[in-house]
C-alpha cells in the first residue's frame, strides 16, 4: 500500500515540517537543502553506529526535499513521563530515568568511539552553533560583555584536552526513544558528553510548576550510567565537564526568546527568565566552576521580581 502522509507539525525553528503514515510506522521529512544536509548527515552517523533512524527513501523536486524514516515508538521519553505525571508536578518514573540512561549510553558509546581531539577553532564553532551566540549577542547585547567572554574562555580552556564527536545540539527527553534518537537539524561538532550529560538538568530551564522534574537522586544516577560507559569506551569521566556543558545550555537557551513585540508581556517576562538563569549560571561557575540547576527559580517563582511583569515594558 502506498503511504499516505498526515501533517504532525512544522519543524521547530526550520521550514518544512513532519509527517505521519496512516499506520504511523513511518514519518517523513519535508523541507529544503538544509533537510537534504539533515538527511545526509543522519546516513552518515547511521553507519559509525549512532542510534538513530534508517533513512528508508528521499526525494530531491527542484528545491524541495523529503525522506522517511521508521517510527522509533509511539511516545518521546518526554511524552512517556509527561503522561505519566498527569500534569502534576512531580519527579519523573524512575523507568523513563532508565530508559534515558540506555539511549543516552548508547549515543555517548557511538560518540566517544569516533571522536578526536578538540581543536580551539572548532570549540569555538561549537560555542556560536550550539550557543547560538551570535542570536543571543544580537538579542541581548549588554551581555556581550568582558565577562561573558572571560567565562566563555575559561571553559574552553578546560575543554581543550576533551576529544569532540559529531552531536545533535538540541539532545533532551523530545528528541529521545529508547530504539533512538530523532530530529538532528543542528547538528555539528561537540565536546563528547554535551549531548547526553545535560539532559536531565535542562529540564530546569522550561521553568515549568507542572509536569515532571528530575530528583536529585534520579540526576545522579543518570550522570552515574553515563559515566560508567565513558569510562568503559573513553577511559574518563565527562561528567566532570558538566558545568561547561550548562553553561553553553544557558546560552541556547536564551536563544530566539526577545519576542518581536515588547509589549507581549508573557513572552517577555520568558525572555527575561531565560536571562537571569544565564546570569546566575555565569555566577555560579565563576564562583565554584559549577552550576546547580537545582536553584533555578521557577518561572511563577521569578515572576513577581520581574522588571517586565510590574512595568509591562521593556
Ligand atoms: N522517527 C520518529 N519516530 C517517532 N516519532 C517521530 C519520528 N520522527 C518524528 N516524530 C514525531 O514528530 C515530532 C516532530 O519531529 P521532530 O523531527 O522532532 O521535529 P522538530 O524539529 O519540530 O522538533 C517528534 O517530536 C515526534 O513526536
Ligand atoms: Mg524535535
Amino acid at each position: 500500500m502506498k503511504d499516505e502522509w498526515a501533517f504532525v507539525k512544522k519543524r521547530t525553528a526550520a521550514e518544512g515540517a513532519v509527517w505521519v503514515n496512516q499506520d504511523h510506522s513511518r514519518y517523513r521529512r519535508t523541507g529544503d537543502s538544509r533537510l537534504k544536509a539533515e538527511a545526509a548527515f543522519q546516513q552518515r552517523i547511521a553507519a559509525l553506529g549512532y542510534p538513530v533512524p534508517v533513512v528508508l527513501e528521499s526525494a530531491s523536486d527542484g528545491p524541495e526535499f523529503a525522506f522517511v524514516e521508521p517510527s522509533l515508538g509511539a511516545a518521546s521519553l518526554h511524552d512517556v513521563a509527561w503522561n505519566a505525571v498527569d500534569g502534576a508536578h512531580l519527579p519523573m518514573p524512575d523507568t523513563v530515568v532508565d530508559d534515558a540512561a540506555a539511549v543516552g549510553a548508547r549515543l555517548l558509546e557511538a560518540q566517544a568511539e569516533h571522536a578526536r581531539p578538540a581543536t580551539r577553532a572548532a570549540l569555538r564553532s561549537w560555542v556560536e552553533e550550539a550557543g547560538w551566540t551570535g542570536n543571543v549577542f544580537a538579542e541581548n547585547p549588554d551581555l556581550d560583555n568582558p565577562r561573558t567572554h572571560t567565562v566563555l574562555s575559561a571553559a574552553l580552556d578546560r575543554l581543550s584536552h576533551t576529544p569532540m564527536c559529531w552531536a545533535h545540539y538540541d539532545y533532551g527527553l523530545p528528541n529521545a526513544f529508547l530504539a533512538g534518537v530523532i530530529d538532528w537539524q543542528h547538528h555539528g561538532l561537540a565536546p563528547v558528553g554535551y549531548d547526553t550529560y545535560p539532559t536531565l538538568e535542562i529540564i530546569a530551564f522550561k521553568g515549568g510548576n507542572k509536569g515532571y522534574y528530575a530528583t536529585g537522586a534520579q540526576r545522579a544516577k543518570y550522570t552515574a550510567a553515563l559515566d560508567e560507559a565513558a569510562l568503559r569506551v573513553l577511559g574518563s569521566r565527562p561528567s566532570r565537564y558538566m558545568p561547561e556543558f550548562l553553561l553553553i545550555k544557558a546560552l541556547f537557551f536564551l536563544a530566539l526568546m526577545k519576542p518581536a513585540d515588547l509589549t507581549d508581556t508573557a513572552k517577555a517576562l520568558k525572555w527575561d527568565y531565560r536571562r537571569a538563569l544565564f546570569t546566575m549560571g555565569v555566577e555560579q561557575y565563576e564562583r565554584a566552576g559549577r552550576i546547580d540547576t537545582a536553584t533555578f527559580p521557577s518561572l511563577d517563582d521569578f515572576a513577581p521580581q520581574s522588571e517586565h511583569c510590574r512595568t509591562g515594558d521593556a
